[in-house]
Order: C-alpha cells, then structure tokens, then sequence
C-alpha cells in the first residue's frame, strides 16, 4: 500500500495549486482525494490529466489517510485539523490557525527543515503566510553569514492572497470601470481596480493590521526570535506574485556583491540582479514558477551594515501549495509518514 493523500479545499486558490504541484512533482502517492465544502460536492477538479470527484469534508473518513494538505481556512482548520490528526492522518495547514501554537511547526524546508520533528505533538505543521515564506527563504542565507538585527519590509500583495473571490472581484471591478458601471467593494475594504489599499486582515490596537503582525510573529518562529521586524502590508492590484521591498541591517558588514553570491547558491532562490543592465524581476514573470526571485541588491547608506532588496515569489507556489507539498516530500524523505514510518 502506497500513500493516500487528501487536499482539503481542493476546489480554492490554494487547493487547485496543490493538486498541480503534486502532479507535477510526481509526488508519490496511490491515491489523492479532493474535499472541499458541500457546496462542491460532486463537482469535478483537474488533477494532470485526469479528473477528480470532489468529495464533502464532513462526510469523509479520514482513516487510512497519511497526510492531510488543508487549504481551507482558519475556522475550517481550527475545527477539522484536530479530528483529522486523530484519525492518523498528518496535517499541514495553510491557515494562520495553528501557525503560533508553541506545539505545531511552523516550516519552510529551506529554512528550518529540522523542527519538523515536532510535529507528532498534535500531529498538526503549520504552513506560514505567503508573505513570510518569501521573506525567509531570502534572509536565511543572509542571516547566517552576517546575523540580521532589524527588517523593513513593505509588501506588493496580489489579489489572489484573498482568495478566489479576491480574483473575481479585481477582473470584475476592472471591467466595471471601462464599461463605467457602479463599483461596490466586497471582498476588499476600497475599491481594488487601478488602486492600492494599506489593509490586509484586521486592524490590530497598536495600529498594524494582523497580516503585519503574522511577519513579525512568524519570521521569529521560523528564523530567529531576536529579529526586529516592522512591516507594512498593502494589497495590489496584480492576481499572482507577491513583491517586497525589504531594507536589512546586519550586525556585520555584507557588500551587494558578496550577498548576490550567497543567493546565487541558496536553496530556493534565483537572483535575477544586473543593474548595468537593468535587470530585475516583476510578479507578472513569476507567477507559475517556483522560486523566490531576488533583484535590487544594493547597499542603504542611511545605516550601518545595511543592503536593501526586491524579492518576489508566486503567493499560491512558494507562499501556500508548493511549500506545504515540501513539508510533505520532508515527512516522507524523513521516514515520518507512509511505508517508511511502518517499515
Ligand atoms: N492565497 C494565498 O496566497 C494563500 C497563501 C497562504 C495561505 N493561504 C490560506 O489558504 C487557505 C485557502 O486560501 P485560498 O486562497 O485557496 O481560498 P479560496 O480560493 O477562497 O478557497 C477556499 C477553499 O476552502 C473550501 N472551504 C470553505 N469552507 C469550507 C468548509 N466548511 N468545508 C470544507 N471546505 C471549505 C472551499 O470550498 P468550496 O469551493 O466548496 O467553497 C475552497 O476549496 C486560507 O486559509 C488562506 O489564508 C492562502
């Protein structure tokens, strides 16, 4: 018997993203079963080139399944996530549920592989916001050669990290306006079409929102909780790939040049950086892609040890489903889950 996998909120953004990353990573699974609400139910979902039957998530036994890929959101997770962990299955979520449960992982196989280990506690990894995964994947190789003291980061975040209706809302809006229709925001706080808005997830009481604050939170889990980090989160009107302009002050001195070698060879990284040339990249060439891009390499003056850089990754791939199918390729390669565990 091979492994049995199951993508919960197969039919969403993420979801449809797991199934096209499993496929193609020829990841080696017997079975994989496609869940989502019920309003899905029987509803069909491409999986290479065949297609799958979605089932219902409160209908669904678990047993016998080895991991859980769940893409369904916080309120989801926070409820199913323990049940299905105890019908044995692992689970790796893409919510912020259970990113800062002291006894769930929180991973980026190229940042902190190692703490995978923890995750029999609940036998729940948490996946971390799209935002942060980006940012760890290029700060890691920096940090352990010059030890980073404080972020900056401002973010260009597309629309797709709302959701499918966050999709809809910017092709909707965008072709309201050259047909001069009325534009209602929903999804969104303002009108998201030829516009950006400085407000993603809820206000919080010091005055940043929550997408802030889960930078800061996570990128101390992940990579080191004597970072400071400051964020600004500001949603753009692009469907796929996420940028930030990220300002880094290190303890010890780093040139442009030296730190452009280190990503050059960091896992998960591809620098794209040729200022002679005017080289760099944009979402728009990332998106479907599987790397964190990183250009504008160069020094800040205004401090001490300080370079500052754009770095942009497809939200739905490194930032959601191609992470979490990582962690479950690591469960495997580790012997944690599936014949090797039973072996
Ligand atoms: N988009 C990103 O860049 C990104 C990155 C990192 C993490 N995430 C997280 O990943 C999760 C999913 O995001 P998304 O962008 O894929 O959202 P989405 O496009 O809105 O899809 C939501 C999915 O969840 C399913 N679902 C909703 N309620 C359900 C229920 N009661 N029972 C079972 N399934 C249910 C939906 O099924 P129906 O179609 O049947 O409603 C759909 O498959 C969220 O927690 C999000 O925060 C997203």
């Amino acid at each position: 018997m091979g492994m049995k996998i199951a993508v919960v909120g197969a039919t969403g953004n993420v979801g449809r993203e797991m199934l096209e990353v499993l496929d193609e990573r020829a990841f080696p699974a017997d079975e994989v079963v496609a869940i989502a609400s019920r309003r899905s139910q029987g509803t069909e979902v491409s999986f290479g080139d065949r297609t799958l039957k979605v089932q219902a998530l409160e209908n669904y036994d678990f047993s016998g399944t080895d991991i859980c890929l769940m893409s369904a959101g916080g309120a989801v997770s926070k409820e199913w996530s323990p049940k299905i962990a105890r019908a044995g299955a692992v689970v790796i979520d893409n919510s912020s549920a259970w990113r800062t449960d002291p006894d769930v992982p929180l991973i980026v196989p190229e940042v902190n592989a190692d703490a995978v280990e923890g995750f029999s506690k609940k036998n729940i990894i948490a996946n971390p916001n799209c935002s942060t995964a980006q940012l760890v994947v290029a700060l890691k190789p920096l940090h352990d050669r010059a030890r980073i003291k404080r972020v900056v980061v401002a973010t260009y975040q597309s629309v797709s990290g709302a959701g499918k209706e966050g999709m809809d809302e910017l092709f909707n809006q965008t072709k309201a306006v050259y047909v001069a229709d009325p534009i209602e925001p929903k999804k969104f706080q303002k009108r998201i079409a030829f516009n950006v808005i400085p407000h993603i997830d809820v206000f919080m009481e010091d005055g940043s929102t929550k997408e802030e604050w889960k930078m800061v939170a996570e990128t101390k889990k992940i990579l080191d909780p004597k970072i400071k980090l400051v964020a600004t989160c500001v949603c753009v009107p692009v469907f796929v790939g996420h940028s930030e302009a990220i300002n880094v002050e290190f303890e010890e001195e780093i040139s442009p040049e030296e730190a452009r070698d280190i990503l050059r060879e960091a896992p998960g990284c591809l620098v794209v950086d040729n200022p002679a040339e005017a080289t760099y990249v944009t979402p728009y060439e990332c998106a479907g892609e599987d790397a964190t891009y990183i250009s504008r390499i160069r020094s800040d003056p205004t401090v001490d040890n300080g370079l500052s850089l754009w770095v942009v990754a497809d939200n739905l791939r490194k930032g959601a489903a191609l992470n979490a199918v990582q962690i479950a390729e690591l469960l495997i390669n580790r012997g944690l889950v599936g014949k090797k565990k039973a072996a």
